[in-house]
């Protein structure tokens, strides 16, 4: 089904499983099981709930059969990822009836949304935990242990993790997450993440630079500076002597070392600013790559989606940004469909990717969710095969667009960060250049977390394949 259309994307990576080597080879008399839906940020609040049942004697397995907790972190943004974690609860519960004292908690936006609708309602699952609540997470499993309800939604103004140290789950050892704020104070009307997740707030400036800092000491090459509106973080220090902006942020996790390459994501287009973009120019080590969701090429659409911006003003960021980077990589999020969307705004956005002509582009149709601003003030009267037909339409450009954007890179030569053996063959190694675009080559005596230099000679769709040059 057309839902969405992705390569790797934050928001289709669905139902990992993870166990990391490291917590797979001590002995923990409690095993847990945990899958992650959503975005990035879920995935890392993934680790950051394993690191909470570690030091509560669970460790984590690969193999559901052995575990005596289950854990599914859910994601809530469009009707389809929930109704794949109902399926997934539904399975889980087969399994539970075999397996005396085995637990089911469900976790993250989805737990969040529908609270204990799931444990009293549908009797899915034993626990109920909102991305606010992780901390209360042991005394929840010794709640819900003895039988009793257990359920923790209270969402925080306060609650960053900072202290916390996530356990690396599903790691590559060279690229890693790191969240520097949560929650959204933007009103989308769209989108339910607001209610999910709650009021932003920005994680202590000293706890991100101290956990990039031990990352590239244990050998990581990459940090990905994650929140649903980065370049709005602005953190004060307890005693108002210190404040810190986005640009600042950035620079001090930069100035870590020249080897540790940094990105970030996501940019609301209102809020990234000419000085985020010279940051960007003026150190080698911060990609140049933005995620920039333009959801719409209709200012009228936009309006109503309480983008807060046009399309002009839009524009005229895509053009600020190639005349400060000119080799900045572009990606963007497109919504098809939208309430009242006419066939001239569906061109307009059409337009607008001609003008931006992104590299990457995640595209969906829209999907109403119970609660959202849209939801209470709008109909959903976009009939779904129209919603589709755009979307395959959308598709289809940014197909021949990322086509031609990969096209024009043969000939080049590239930096590339390492980050292991090509899926298709083990005499190759791939990795990604600043732009982001994935680049595979010979293995030679290479190794993971090396900066190879690679001259591109074909591609594929999705792929740039070379060999390396001194
Ligand atoms: N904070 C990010 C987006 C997070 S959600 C930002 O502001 O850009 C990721 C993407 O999911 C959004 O950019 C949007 O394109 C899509 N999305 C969100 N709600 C949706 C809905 N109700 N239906 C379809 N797509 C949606
Ligand atoms: Fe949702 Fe908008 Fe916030 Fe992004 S900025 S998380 S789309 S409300
Ligand atoms: Fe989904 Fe929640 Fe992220 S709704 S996209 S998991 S913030």
């Amino acid at each position: 089904m057309l839902d969405q259309v992705t390569k790797v994307h934050d928001e289709s990576r669905q139902g990992e499983a993870f166990a990391p080597e490291a917590t797979e080879n001590q002995s923990y008399s409690k095993k847990f099981y945990i899958e992650s839906y959503g975005c990035a940020m879920n995935f890392n609040d993934s680790e950051i709930v394993a690191s909470i049942l570690n030091q509560e004697g669970f460790g984590a397995t690969r193999d559901i059969e052995e575990a005596n907790l289950i854990l599914v972190n859910t994601c809530s943004i469009r009707e389809k990822a929930e109704l794949t974690v109902r399926k997934r609860l539904t399975e889980f519960n087969r399994l539970k009836k075999s397996t005396p004292g085995l637990l089911i908690g469900i976790l993250g936006c989805m737990a969040e949304r529908l609270k204990s609708k799931l444990l009293e309602e549908e009797k899915l699952v034993d626990m109920v935990v909102g991305p606010d609540a992780y901390r209360s997470l042991p005394a929840l499993i010794t709640e819900a242990g003895t039988g009793q309800k257990s359920v923790n939604v209270l969402l925080s103004r306060e609650e960053t993790y900072g202290d916390i140290s996530p356990v690396r789950l599903d790691n590559n050892g060279v690229t890693s997450f790191v969240s520097i704020m949560r929650g959204c104070n933007n009103m989308c009307t769209f989108c339910v993440v607001p209610f999910t997740r709650g009021r932003e707030r920005s994680r202590d400036a000293h706890s991100i630079v101290r956990e990039a800092t031990e990352l590239f000491d244990n050998g990581y090459r990459e940090v990905t500076l994650l929140g649903q509106n980065v370049d709005s973080y602005y953190w004060t220090s307890a005693d108002d002597s210190e404040t810190v902006t986005f640009p600042q942020l950035l620079e001090r996790v930069a100035l870590i070392n020249p080897l540790l390459r940094v990105r970030f994501s996501t940019s609301h287009p209102k809020d990234i600013t000419d000085e985020v973009l010279f940051v960007i120019a003026k150190y080698e080590n911060i990609c140049n790559y933005i995620h920039l969701p333009v959801q719409s090429g209709s200012t009228r659409v936009l309006q109503l989606m309480n983008r807060t911006y046009t399309r002009e003003w839009y524009m005229k960021k895509v053009e600020r940004i190639r005349e400060i980077l000119p080799d900045c990589g572009l990606s963007t999020d497109i919504i098809t469909g939208f309430c009242t969307e006419t066939e001239e705004d569906h061109q307009q956005t059409l337009d607008i990717m001609r003008f931006a002509f992104y590299d990457l582009a995640y595209m969906y149709f829209y999907s109403e969710r119970p609660g959202t601003l849209a939801a209470r003030r709008y109909q959903d009267d976009i009939p779904e095969d129209v919603k589709k037909r755009r979307l395959a339409e959308v598709v289809e450009l940014h197909r021949q667009q990322s086509e031609a954007n990969m096209k024009k890179d043969v000939g080049k030569t590239f930096k590339v960060l390492v980050e292991g053996t090509s899926k298709r063959s083990d005499e190759h190694l791939f990795g990604r250049n600043d732009q982001n675009k994935v680049v595979v080559f010979p293995r030679e005596n290479f190794k993971k977390g090396e900066y190879v230099m690679v001259k591109v000679d074909s591609c594929t769709s999705g792929t740039l394949i070379g060999k390396a040059v001194q």
